[in-house]
């Protein structure tokens, strides 16, 4: 697919920074506009080294406002759909938020684009966590829904949402269904961040249940790679799942943590349980592998480097720690479309 300009949402995030920058370096030409409403999970220093270049637009501004996408859609030749609420404990404690963004986000998305014909191709970023726990073999795309949690629920939602849009008004959608990511960038409320700072600082690691749930682990370089795939090869109105042969305990990388950083295991501490904890997820990626990707990163290797860069990155992920972020997006505007 020929893209000249290209529509992020949530760029400012974990995987949409990580995307830009990969999409800057395949295609350093293309006008590229990241549309994001800087909620706390949004890190402006993520992209620091784009304020130069001119044919990057940020747009601060949210997806389920139909006047800022009817200014950008007719701009865009394509779009790829990050934003959305993502951390499953608060999505427990605070859901409503998950089902706003995720669910009417995404229609207001959709139904915005009925009228622009220009777009070429809708790539929405959904999730492995949409199938449910699975104790043995991996889901298809083409398995049974069945999410457990406010996010993974709202995530469905979407999911499903943009397929509707596909079936019944012809839209170009892909969806692609990652496994859980890491690596630069991630917020620190997430596990492998959160154990590696909390490490970093002597503090303990909070283990929920008995440690034993398991997660595919996706290096981020990866999934940006799958999904670059996805916008050249995919095809209109199908589903990938994207994964990574990495699944392990929570416990054995707890242990591989403290043991990278020469610290204690005595740091980890076993604590209540989340809620409705998926005990394992797997998905079945060969759909994706016959386009022809595989990831490339070994666990052990792209965990030693995410520890090396958190280790160098202390400045970014203190501010992020104390909120200072948070406070500033509440007064900070910038944007360079009215
Ligand atoms: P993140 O929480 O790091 O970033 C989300 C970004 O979306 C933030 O910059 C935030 O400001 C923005 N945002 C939130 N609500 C918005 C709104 N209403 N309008 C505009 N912008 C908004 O997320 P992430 O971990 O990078 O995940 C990105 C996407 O990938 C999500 O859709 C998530 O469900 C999906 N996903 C994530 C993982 C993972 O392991 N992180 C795995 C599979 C799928
Ligand atoms: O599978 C893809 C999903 O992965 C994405 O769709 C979500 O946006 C992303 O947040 C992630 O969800 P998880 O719930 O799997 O990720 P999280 O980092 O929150 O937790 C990973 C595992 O670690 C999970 O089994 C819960 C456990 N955990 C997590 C935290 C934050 C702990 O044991 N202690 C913790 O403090």
């Amino acid at each position: 697919m020929n893209i000249n300009s290209i529509l992020i949402t949530g760029g400012y995030g974990f995987i949409g920074s990580n995307f830009i920058r990969f999409l800057r370096k395949k295609l350093p030409d293309i006008k590229i506009y990241n549309l994001d409403k800087l909620t706390y999970a949004a890190n402006i220093e993520n992209l620091k080294d784009f304020e130069e270049d001119k044919n990057y637009i940020f747009v601060r501004g949210d997806i389920k406002d139909k006047s800022i996408l009817e200014i950008l859609y007719p701009k865009v030749d394509a779009i790829v759909h990050f934003a959305a609420e993502t951390h499953v404990d608060r999505s427990i404690i605070a859901p409503g938020e998950f089902i706003m963004t995720e669910v009417y986000g995404t229609f207001n998305m959709l139904e915005t684009m009925k009228n622009f014909k220009n777009i070429k191709l809708f790539l929405h970023i959904s999730t492995d966590e949409i199938y449910g726990s699975i104790e043995k073999g991996s889901f298809k795309e083409n398995s049974p829904l069945n999410p457990s949690s406010p996010y993974s629920a709202s995530k469905t939602g979407a999911d499903r949402l943009a397929y509707s849009y596909f079936k019944t008004f012809g839209l170009p959608v892909i969806i692609a269904r990652p496994s859980n990511n890491y690596g630069p960038y991630q917020h620190v409320e997430k596990f492998i961040p959160l154990f590696i700072t909390n490490a970093l600082d002597n503090k303990e690691l909070p283990l929920y249940g008995k440690g034993e749930n398991v997660r595919d682990w996706l290096y981020v370089i990866d999934n940006c790679e799958a999904l670059f795939l996805l916008l050249e090869k995919g095809k209109i109105g199908e589903a990938y799942n994207i994964g990574a042969k990495n699944e392990v305990k929570n416990i054995e990388i707890a242990k591989k943590i403290v043991n990278i950083l020469g610290k204690d295991e005595s740091l980890i501490k076993f604590v209540e349980d989340r809620k409705g904890h998926d005990l394992r997820y797997s998905v079945d990626w060969t759909k994706i592998k016959k386009l022809g990707w595989q990831p490339k990163k070994s666990f052990d290797e792209g965990l030693k480097e995410t520890v090396e860069w958190y280790k160098n990155h202390r400045h970014w992920w203190e501010k992020v720690k104390r909120g200072e972020f948070s406070n500033f997006y509440k007064k900070y505007y910038k944007s360079e479309i009215q």
